[in-house]
């Protein structure tokens, strides 16, 4: 019996010495110290011993037992430091090599006009109001005083939900939100998504931005309207900028004109920029119509008022010297970095 321990313990000791990694030294342990293991076989063999033998035998079996034990520790410890050292020379960081460089975000063209726009406006004592995008028919065309044979409402130019309800075509449909719910003096803008059913090319596209404004109050004139936009077109476009008012028809206003801003890049003689014209068109506006004023509570004896509506793409792309809408929309970092 003492042989056959001290050959075990022996086998033992060589193999855990010789095991070199964690896996093995496991399969050592099963396959001596295991339920079927060699030193367990030994231990079922002491019913065999005769009695008074028994405690000295099952003492040197302990014995036995702790020795590989220890020495099976022993090695576990070396074993896992060993795989530690190797995950952490694996591991190591060279603080030398260049870093991952972050992308850091900036504004969109429209973003940084829409600020400009909302600075001078703000600055100018007005409010920043905004209305829905799915709009009723109601605050879209007839409160403006569009009737409803307006070729704007043709299906061909507006998506419709249903018949009451629209994808706003123009920023205009918050002018009659806001003098429903406000009694004047009132001055606000509203930037915002409108809707169009247009293809998209050059200078158009389905959906695109515009900013209202709205000026209601008491003895308020055309001299009014010029002023106002004349300082904002000179904010925007620098000191230098003239502006020229042209009629035209807007059902909501009366009169109505549509302004332009002298070339900022030729001063006015006249360029590729501005097609040879010195002006460029960047705006409709007029007095808003008594019909308007009447439909949303508010007396035209009383109170008058101005109005206009500016498309923002039209601003970020003049300001930015951009010569195509889609640029807008690509969302292509090479370009969008440039601003
Ligand atoms: N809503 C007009 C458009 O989409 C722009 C406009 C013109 C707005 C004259 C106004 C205005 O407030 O007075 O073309």
């Amino acid at each position: 019996m003492k042989e056959k321990l001290q050959a075990i313990q022996e086998e033992a000791l060589k193999k855990i010495s010789e095991s070199g990694d964690l896996d093995k030294l496991y399969e050592i342990k099963v396959d001596i110290l295991g339920k079927k293991g060699k030193l367990t076989e030994v231990l079922k063999g002491m019913k065999d011993v005769a009695p008074e033998d028994r405690p000295k035998i099952g003492q040197m079996v302990n014995d036995t037992r702790k020795e590989i034990e220890d020495k099976m520790e022993e090695m576990k410890t070396k074993l896992q430091d060993k795989v530690l050292e190797e995950k952490m020379k694996n591991e190591v960081i060279d603080v030398t090599l260049p870093a991952n460089k972050n992308k850091i975000g900036h504004k969109h063209p429209n973003t940084l006009a829409l600020e400009e726009l909302e600075r001078i406006f703000t600055g100018m004592g007005y409010e920043v109001v905004e209305g829905p995008e799915i709009e009723f028919d109601y605050y879209n065309f007839e409160a403006l005083n569009i009737p409803e044979n307006h070729p704007a409402k043709d299906e061909q130019d507006t998506f419709y939900i249903d018949r009451n309800i629209v994808l706003r075509t123009q920023t205009s449909s918050v002018q009659a939100r806001v003098m429903e719910n406000t009694q004047p003096p009132i001055r606000i803008i509203s930037p915002g998504r409108v809707f169009r059913s247009d293809a998209v090319d050059a200078t158009h596209s389905p959906s695109f931005h515009q900013v209202e404004g709205l000026a209601i109050d008491k003895n308020i004139n055309f001299a009014d309207l010029k002023g106002t936009l004349a300082d904002f077109a000179k904010e925007l476009f620098g000191e230098d900028t003239q502006i020229k008012f042209r009629p035209h028809h807007f059902p909501f206003t009366e009169p109505s004109a549509e302004m332009d801003v002298s070339c900022f890049k030729c001063g006015g003689k006249g360029c590729r920029f501005c097609k040879g014209e010195g002006w460029i068109e960047i705006l409709g506006c007029g007095m808003v119509h008594p019909n308007v004023l009447k439909m949303s509570g508010i007396d035209p004896e009383k109170y008058q008022g101005f109005a206009f509506g500016v498309g923002l793409e039209r601003i970020a792309l003049l300001k930015y010297e951009i010569d195509d809408m889609r640029l807008l929309y690509e969302n292509d970092d090479r370009f969008l970095k440039q601003f």
